[in-house]
This record gives structure tokens, C-alpha cells and sequence, in this order.
């Protein structure tokens, strides 16, 4: 059975995979098709938080999949509220919205935001500042906020009411209007190339958010659930959004989405305001639960941000790399001479999975990878550069 082939055949051809069809993992290590062993720096686009197949993991998922596997959102099931209470119980935010992904997460924070700029002042204001290079996801409104033009070649008409502003104070502050309700950022601008804004910049947005009554959301689809080697992103920062998001990590590899909200907004979203027919599913709940769980014990977070300098250390050692960027293990490898493309091509030869943003080299591990295992990857990389 030719896979690649079946596959090319029947799904539509929206990705550029790489030539390798993948069968199974444990860990950080995961097999093809032809037996060949890769260690995985992408695990699943910073999804697979604690590696493939945990033990732990797959017991949660399987007791849930064996107890009640859905019901609807008609009625009060255990995983979620369970989950709900630790995601609001472990951080400033007291209610949660869950959806299926990243993009819908944000789906929500905008309807929020507006529904909340709505019935405070009017209608009219309604529209949510974002930064350039952001990316907050792939539906037509989510596409509308993202701040890349090279996402706006299709798909018209887009969602009105976004305008985007250079990662600056001054040229947020211009873009600000009576229209304006909410700045939406990424702390780390991940799809983007990997570029850490800056402590200021971002501690000057939620001043500015706090003065003209905005609403501060901040998208930690991909920086949040331990990451960046604090709990949110914006923890680094020390700053207080009023709404973030959340997707890839919290379930640990499966789908699941949260927005959460603080003090305030929590019934700006009335009963049929908002909704979704898996959002809040039991086995994605029970997954979610065990993944936070697991690296909110003893110091599995401080290690992330242990691992993630080790990591990126030994990169800027490398004769070949002219620029790692990373917070915890968020890293971005900037090359002196090779295209990021090709590298992730030869490291496949050198059995090794990465990603890539732009012209970098984007690592998202397991968060419970070992700094041996972060050897061995750096001298497959070595061979690979
Ligand atoms: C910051 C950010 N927001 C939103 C999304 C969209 O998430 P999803 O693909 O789960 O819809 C992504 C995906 O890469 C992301 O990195």
C-alpha cells in the first residue's frame, strides 16, 4: 500500500509534507514507515507537550474514551468542569470558553471583545488592533486578524474591523481610534519568524489598553501550558491581560481550544451567544486535565526554562548559526548561509524532525525532554547544518 500516494489521491493538497509517512513514537522519538528513527524537536507543531504517547496521557485518554466519550454541550459532564476549574484555579482568570482549536479560541476572545465594546459603548466600536507578522489562524475572521498580507490574497471578503500596527508603541498608538476595542497580541510571534516582542513594547500595549479602556488579549495558542518555561507567556512579561487563549499544548495531542477571560467579562457571553458542538469534549477535557496536571508538578516548568537556555546555548555554539532566539523551549534558529527549508529537509536524512517559520528553524519539543536527548538532537543538527 503506497500511503503517500493514497493519500496525495484523497486528501486536498493543502500542506507541503515532507517525504516520510510516520507510524508510531514513545517520547521524544518517533518511527516511519521504513523503520528509521527520528528524534521529534516539532512534536506536532508544539502540540505533543509531553512527548508521544505517555503513559499516563494514554491511560486518562482511554479511561474517558471507555467512560463517555461525548455528549454535547446540553449537558454538565466531569472533564470539563474539572478542567475548567484547574485552568482558572492556577491563574487571574475566572471563566473559560472551550473550543476545538487555536483559531477558535481567538473566534471567541473577538466575539468578546466586541460583544463587550458593544454593550458598553456601541456598535461602531468594534475594531481590534493587531501586530504585523502575527498569526492568529486559518478561519476567514482569524485570517482577517492576522497581520501578514501574504494571508490576504484570498478567500474576499475578509471580516471588517481589524487594522494592524508595527510591533511599536508610537505606531500602535496611531492606530488607535474611536472605533478601536480591543490590541490582540502574541507575546511571541511563533509563525512569524520566532520574534520575541519586546518586555516594554508589551508592558506599554496594556498601559495603553488600561487608559483607553480596551480590552488586552493576548494569544498563547503556542507559547502557553509551560512553553516558554512560565505557566502563560505573559507571565514573562508581568502583565495582566484581560483575555487569552489557548490550544496545541493544553491537550497534549488532542483537539481542544480555551479562551479565558478575567474579572468582568465572564457573562459578557450570554446563553446562545456563543457555542460549539465538540467544545468542551470529555476525552479532549481528560487529556487537557492529565497534560496540566503533569507540568504544573514540582519543577517541570523552571526546567523547561533550564532546558530551553541549555538548548539554546549549544545552538550558538554551532559555527553555522548565526542567531538562536528563544524563551523556554520556543527556540528560533537564524542560519548564516543555509535556507531553513532545505535544513529541515537534510535533518530528515540525519533523523531528525524539525520546523520551520519563515527563513528559521523553529523548535517546539516535548517539554519533558531530557538535556541528553537535547544532545543527541544537537549533534544530528551539527550533521545536518
Ligand atoms: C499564535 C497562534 N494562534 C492561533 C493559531 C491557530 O491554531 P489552530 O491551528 O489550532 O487553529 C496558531 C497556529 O499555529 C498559532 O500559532
Amino acid at each position: 500500500m503506497n500511503i503517500k500516494e493514497i493519500s496525495n489521491q484523497n486528501i486536498m493538497n493543502t500542506y507541503g509534507r515532507l517525504d516520510i509517512v510516520l507510524k508510531k513514537g514513545k517520547g521524544v522519538y518517533v518511527e516511519d514507515s521504513e523503520g528509521k528513527e527520528y528524534i521529534d524537536l516539532g512534536a506536532g507543531i508544539g502540540v505533543n507537550a509531553l512527548g508521544f504517547c505517555d503513559e499516563g496521557w494514554v491511560k486518562a485518554v482511554c479511561d474517558q474514551a471507555g467512560t463517555l466519550q461525548h455528549t454535547s454541550n446540553l449537558y454538565y459532564t466531569y472533564p470539563a468542569t474539572k478542567l475548567a476549574e484547574k485552568l482558572c484555579k492556577d491563574s487571574s482568570f475566572n471563566k473559560v470558553f472551550f473550543a476545538n482549536s487555536g483559531a477558535e479560541a481567538n473566534e471567541c476572545a473577538i466575539k468578546l471583545a466586541r460583544k463587550y465594546s458593544t454593550d458598553k459603548y456601541s456598535k461602531e466600536r468594534n475594531e481590534i488592533i493587531t501586530l504585523e507578522q502575527s498569526f492568529h489562524g486559518r478561519t476567514v475572521t482569524t485570517l482577517a486578524a492576522t497581520g501578514q498580507d501574504s494571508f490576504h490574497q484570498y478567500f474576499y471578503p475578509f471580516t471588517e474591523g481589524f487594522a494592524y500596527a508595527k510591533p511599536d508603541i508610537e505606531a500602535i498608538k496611531e492606530t488607535i481610534s474611536d472605533k478601536t476595542c480591543a490590541v490582540f497580541i502574541e507575546c511571541i510571534q511563533g509563525e512569524g519568524g520566532v520574534n520575541i516582542l519586546d518586555k516594554k513594547l508589551v508592558q506599554d500595549i496594556e498601559k495603553l489598553c488600561r487608559e483607553k479602556d480596551l480590552l488586552f488579549i493576548v494569544d498563547e495558542v503556542q507559547t502557553g501550558i509551560g512553553r516558554t518555561g512560565s505557566l502563560y507567556c505573559f507571565e514573562n512579561y508581568d502583565v495582566k491581560p484581560d483575555i487569552i487563549t489557548l490550544a496545541k499544548g493544553l491537550g497534549g495531542g488532542l483537539p481542544i481550544g480555551a479562551c479565558l477571560c478575567t474579572d468582568g467579562l465572564e457573562n459578557v457571553l450570554t446563553q446562545g451567544a456563543h457555542g460549539s458542538t465538540f467544545g468542551g469534549n470529555p476525552i479532549s477535557c481528560a487529556a487537557g486535565l492529565y497534560t496540566l496536571e503533569e507540568i504544573e508538578k514540582d519543577d517541570f516548568i523552571a526546567k523547561v526554562k533550564e532546558k530551553g537556555d541549555y538548548f539554546a546555548q549549544k545552538l550558538e555554539e554551532l559555527e553555522e548559526v548565526k542567531e538562536v532566539r528563544h524563551m523556554g523551549l520556543m527556540i528560533g534558529i537564524v542560519l548564516k548561509k543555509d535556507n531553513a527549508k532545505e535544513v529541515s529537509k537534510k535533518c530528515l536524512d540525519e533523523g531528525l524532525l524539525v520546523l520551520t517559520a519563515k527563513d528559521v528553524v523553529r523548535l517546539l519539543p516535548p517539554l519533558n525532554i531530557t538535556k541528553e536527548e537535547i544532545d543527541e538532537a544537537i549533534e544530528r543538527f551539527k550533521k545536518a547544518v
